[in-house]
């Protein structure tokens, strides 16, 4: 229920990514961002607040990209997690702990958590068929099958979800399934597995949400009521699988958690990391994590070491719990996880779950496999120490009731047309004059008009405003403000003109300057959840220390003849080129994608078999090949063809080299009109196979026939 209630310290969690690829500006946009500066507002205020993070390392997706690409899952998931990390320090995502649930203390927490709910009773076990690959002798679960939704027919729909229509499903629940690993239709066979019933939880969840949390974001309250009208069933928590938490039974070999029982929990194994750590590095008096402001550690008397508690954080009830997701998670953090931890019966509830809708990208969903994204180390290669800018564009226009577009022109103007023509050039103005009229010092307040008390009133309201929308995850209008609070001031100077009164009336321009240095003081503070990097710079522009909330709609923050430093610019124009060469990155992943589709969604149009038999294709072998002088692509190979030896050039040189390709069987055609290709006279084609990445194989023989046999 929302009430005023005064939390002694908040824990706010962020969605654990996939470690199965890097970070894009969709996860950027929908939960790094907001948790990240409601955190830093937090911290700003001197709340004691803990924000944490880390992978998402298990589940069925990590295991088949393993097996794709012959490597261990272990192998996958360090690669992807140290990119991910890297991507979220490099924008500045304040975390207090990144961690990983590969993580043994991830691995013992999680184990317990199931095992304390075993003890309870709290699991109904069914022994049930689920389909099963008879080749790789392997259960298959959520997506290691595909087949039809029978929800909206999609063909390509998972045995977890449809992405087509959002349906979650069960792997039996598909038409036609077949198995991602064999491609074989599998067959039924029986296994056991631990449910969480939550049919049973469904009363205490309808209340606790659809009566105490009406304040809930409506997105969030609509999704968890359509999910409650349409009644709870027991989930299973347990897979067969071999990558994951192990279930901690005897009965139970060769079973893991089912992924998102384990990721949740792995916000609590986190803080337990996080509140080790802190305690060995007080030990041995070396603080190097970042310590939540108020949590002054309590002493053991007898060890007198401090003592960080992980506890605090999950099982006081003076401890806000907030969780930053995305539309997708919702049913796990909303329903799924509490329900874990109210029958778990020792920990807190989530206060909030401001999820996001999803960010889309020039119009279209941002996808993975169609590389349809701009991943996070990519822009910033691209665009290097640009981080508040694409923080910017991303929190303006931030899918917070529903879904949003991103797009490269919006970007440009948003950079132009805001953070430089609003924020940088008042800043620019207001240090440029007070450096010409008065070498950089503060210059003191002096006559106030009725114009500039207005100012002052005006200044001293923006906090308040901004820090009702940031409790309220209202982070686009809080922005908002914190841009007007830089308009006023461009206002202000616009009114006041004082480069044009300074001869005139030099008492009354000490005045606007000090109040315009009043306002780059204050925009250091309300800026820093959002833009950090530039409030960082603005505080070496004006030469201060780093000022908290508190300090925020003061107008006596710069004192008179404080030297400021030097001036530089806060930000700088994006040209047209910058964009034109994203936009022609965007459009050329288009045709990649249009041509894979082309090739393998539509055939070509029928011919008869009378075109067809008009082909002289035969089997043949290569007895000599040398690379083409002066290209990349071409080998001269000669062919056996069984009727004949000829010469024919082929453009397979980036895949084959030619002396391991002396004795390759080939099917070739034999017909195809002579060419003349860099001077050598060809005579027919090889039939090679080309796959969506456009790499090239032989079209082998399964027996060894002679050369020159008809393929037909
Ligand atoms: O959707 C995802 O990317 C999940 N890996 C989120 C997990 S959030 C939490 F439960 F760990
Ligand atoms: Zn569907």
């Amino acid at each position: 229920m929302k009430t005023d209630k005064k939390f002694k310290r908040y824990t706010v969690t962020s969605a654990l990514p996939y470690a199965n690829g890097p970070v894009h500006i969709g996860h950027l946009a929908g939960v790094y961002i907001p948790a990240d500066i409601y955190s830093r507002y937090l911290r700003s205020k001197g709340e004691d607040v803990l924000f944490v993070g880390g992978s998402d390392e298990h589940g069925v997706p990590i295991t088949i990209k393993a097996k794709q690409e012959g490597v261990t899952p272990q192998q996958i998931v360090d690669k992807y997690h140290n990119i991910i990390k890297k991507s979220f320090t490099d924008f500045g995502i304040s975390f207090d702990i990144y961690s990983r649930t590969s993580n043994k203390i991830h691995h013992e927490t999680a184990a317990e958590f199931f095992k304390t709910l075993y003890d309870k009773g709290e699991f109904i076990v069914k022994t049930c068929e689920q389909l099963y690959d008879e080749e790789n002798n392997q259960f298959l679960a959520d997506r290691y099958v595909v087949g039809t939704c029978p929800h909206c027919n999609n063909e390509k729909a998972y045995g977890d979800q449809c992405e087509k229509c959002g349906t979650s499903l069960n792997a039996t629940d598909l038409i036609n399934p077949k198995s991602v690993l064999s491609g074989k239709i599998p067959v039924m066979k029986e296994t056991k597995h631990w449910y969480l019933p939550l049919d049973k939880y469904e009363p205490w969840l309808k209340k606790w949400i659809l009566e105490d949390h009406k304040e809930w974001k409506p997105n969030v309250y609509g999704q968890c009521k359509s999910w409650l009208d349409q009644g709870l069933h027991p989930r299973a928590v347990t897979r067969d699988l071999d990558w994951g938490v192990k279930v901690p039974l005897e009965e139970a070999k060769g079973k893991v958690l089912y992924v998102w029982f384990d990721a949740p929990i792995g916000y609590i194994s986190a803080t337990k990391e996080w509140a080790e750590e802190k305690n060995r590095q007080s030990a041995v008096g070396n603080s190097q994590l970042s310590t939540p402001n108020s949590q002054l550690p309590t002493t053991n008397s007898e060890l007198q070491t401090p003592n960080f508690s992980w506890e605090l954080y999950w099982k006081d009830e003076d401890t806000k719990l907030v969780h930053f997701i995305g539309k997708d998670n919702i049913v796990f953090h909303c329903i799924v996880f509490p329900a874990m931890l109210h029958a778990e019966g020792s920990y807190i509830l989530p206060d909030n779950v401001p999820a996001n809708e999803f960010l889309n990208l020039e119009g279209d969903k941002i996808s993975t496999s169609r590389n349809w994204a701009v991943w996070l180390h990519e822009y910033l290669q691209e665009f290097p120490n640009k981080q508040d800018v694409l923080r910017y564009t991303l929190c303006a226009s931030a899918p917070e009731t529903k879904d949003n577009d991103f797009t490269w022109k919006d970007f440009q103007l948003k950079n132009n047309s805001e953070l430089v023509a609003i924020l940088g050039n008042f800043v620019n103005r207001t240090m440029v004059l007070t450096h010409k009229y008065y070498q950089g010092k503060v210059p003191a307040l002096s006559i106030l008009t009725e114009l500039d008390n207005e100012v002052l009133k005006k200044i001293k309201a923006f906090p308040n405003r901004i820090a009702e929308n940031l409790e309220n995850y209202k982070f686009r209008e809080a922005l908002s403000e914190v841009m007007n609070l830089a308009r006023l001031g461009n206002k202000y100077l616009a009114d006041c003109e004082p480069w044009k009164i300074f001869d005139s009336d030099p008492e009354k321009v000490k005045t606007i300057l000090n109040i315009s240095l009043q306002i780059c003081a204050n925009l250091t503070i309300v800026m820093e959840p959002f833009l950090p990097f530039s409030a960082e710079k603005l505080l070496q522009i004006l030469s201060i220390n780093k000022l908290n909330w508190e300090n925020a709609g003061k107008t006596d923050i710069l004192k008179a003849n404080h030297q400021l430093g030097k001036t530089v610019l806060l930000f700088d124009k994006i040209e047209d080129e910058a964009i034109q060469l994203q936009l022609k990155k965007l459009s050329d992943t288009k045709i990649i994608n249009e041509e894979n589709n082309k090739q393998f969604v539509s055939a070509k149009a029928d011919i008869s078999y009378e075109d067809f038999a008009k082909l002289d294709i035969r089997t043949g072998i290569i007895i000599t090949a040398e690379k083409v002088a002066k290209t990349q692509k071409l080998l001269k190979l000669t062919i056996d063809t069984g009727l004949d030896k000829r010469t024919v050039v082929s453009g397979i040189a980036e895949y084959y080299e030619p002396e391991n390709i002396i004795g390759q069987k080939v099917t070739i055609l034999i017909n195809l009109q002579p060419k003349t290709i860099k001077g050598i006279p060809s005579q027919g084609m090889i039939l090679m196979a080309e796959n969506a990445k456009g790499e090239l194989c032989f079209v082998q023989q399964e027996k060894n026939f002679e050369s020159g046999s008809l393929v037909k």
